[in-house]
Parts: structure tokens; C-alpha cells; sequence
């Protein structure tokens, strides 16, 4: 009988664990897409347009180097990422203010918004520890998504 209890309670243990692995978000995978479609556009370093024109990230705010997202704060300091807490991370609840709201992030037909199952994952994976894995920078941070002004279902 004693075994059995034991047993049952070495896998309640060992079945979490082996959950959250399972659940493991990759960063540059399922993460970085979002960002990249959504928000890069106007978060990107400064360069020239076309025209020979510096363009300057919008607010100051790059979001295609590892750095650019954990060190940026928002007007109030409020830091883009707070690993382990999604509600106190500005690049996350940017996302989910009104979108007439000025500070909702992106403005509405211009980058495609993030579904509630985008923010939620990107919640659980600040939750998880904001682990970015080996990604430090977008290879190609000048380079756009294309979107067909069309908001995901
Ligand atoms: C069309 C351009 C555009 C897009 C797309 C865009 N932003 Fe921004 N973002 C801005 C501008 C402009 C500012 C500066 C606003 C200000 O300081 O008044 C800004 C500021 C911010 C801030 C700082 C807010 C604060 O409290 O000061 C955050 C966080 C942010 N953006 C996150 C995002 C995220 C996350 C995405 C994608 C989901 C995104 N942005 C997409 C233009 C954009």
C-alpha cells in the first residue's frame, strides 16, 4: 500500500514537470512572428528610407534586438518586459488598452493587432521567465511583413 501512495505521488509530481517542458515557448518560433508583424514596422533601428531620409524608431523604442526589448520603458518607466509578471509589462498591455486609446499599440490599420490568443501566449511566455532562448537580434530587422490590411480571426 505504501508504494502505491508513493507512487501516486511521484507522478503528480513528475506529470506537471513534464507538461510545462512539453509547453516549452520558443522564442523566435512562435514569439518573435508576432512582433515582427505586428510592431517592427515602426520599432525597428534607424535607418535611411529610400528617399535617403533618416527614419528613427517610433518613441525611440527598437524591438528587434533582445536588448532593445528588455531595456526599453515606456514614458512613465514602466519596462516593456517584467519577466514573470505579464500585467506590469508595458509591451504587453500596450496591446490590450481600447484601441482608440493613443497608447494601444499597434494603432488600428496599421499593423495587424494581436488576437486574444496571441496576447495570451505571449503572457505565458513572460510568465514562463521571458527566456529568449539563443535569439539576441532580428537578422533582418529592415526587412517588413507584409500584411493585406486584413485583422486575423
Ligand atoms: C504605426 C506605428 C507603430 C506600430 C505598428 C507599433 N507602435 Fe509602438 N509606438 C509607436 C509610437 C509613435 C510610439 C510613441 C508614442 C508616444 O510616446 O506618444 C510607440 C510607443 C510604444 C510603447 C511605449 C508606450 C509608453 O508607455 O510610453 C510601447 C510599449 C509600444 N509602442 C509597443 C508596441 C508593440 C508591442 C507593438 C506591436 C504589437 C507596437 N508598439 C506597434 C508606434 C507604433
Amino acid at each position: 500500500m505504501r508504494k502505491i501512495i508513493l507512487l501516486t505521488a511521484l507522478c503528480g509530481f513528475a506529470l506537471p514537470v513534464m507538461n510545462t517542458q512539453a509547453e516549452d515557448i520558443d522564442f523566435e518560433k512562435q514569439i518573435y512572428p508576432l512582433i515582427k508583424a505586428s510592431c517592427v514596422k515602426c520599432h525597428k533601428p534607424a535607418h535611411e528610407d529610400e528617399r535617403g531620409r533618416t527614419r528613427k524608431p517610433k518613441g525611440g523604442f527598437v524591438l528587434t534586438t533582445k536588448v532593445g526589448i528588455m531595456d526599453s520603458e515606456g514614458e512613465e518607466g514602466e519596462k516593456f518586459i517584467v519577466a514573470g509578471k505579464p500585467d506590469e509589462s508595458r509591451m504587453l498591455q500596450v496591446t490590450k488598452l481600447p484601441i482608440d486609446d493613443d497608447m494601444h499599440f499597434p494603432p488600428e490599420g496599421k499593423a495587424p493587432q494581436w488576437t486574444t490568443a496571441d496576447k495570451e501566449l505571449f503572457a505565458k511566455w513572460i510568465t514562463d521567465g521571458a527566456d529568449f532562448g539563443d535569439w539576441t537580434e532580428d537578422p533582418k530587422p529592415l526587412e517588413d511583413v507584409e500584411w493585406d490590411g486584413k485583422e486575423k480571426e
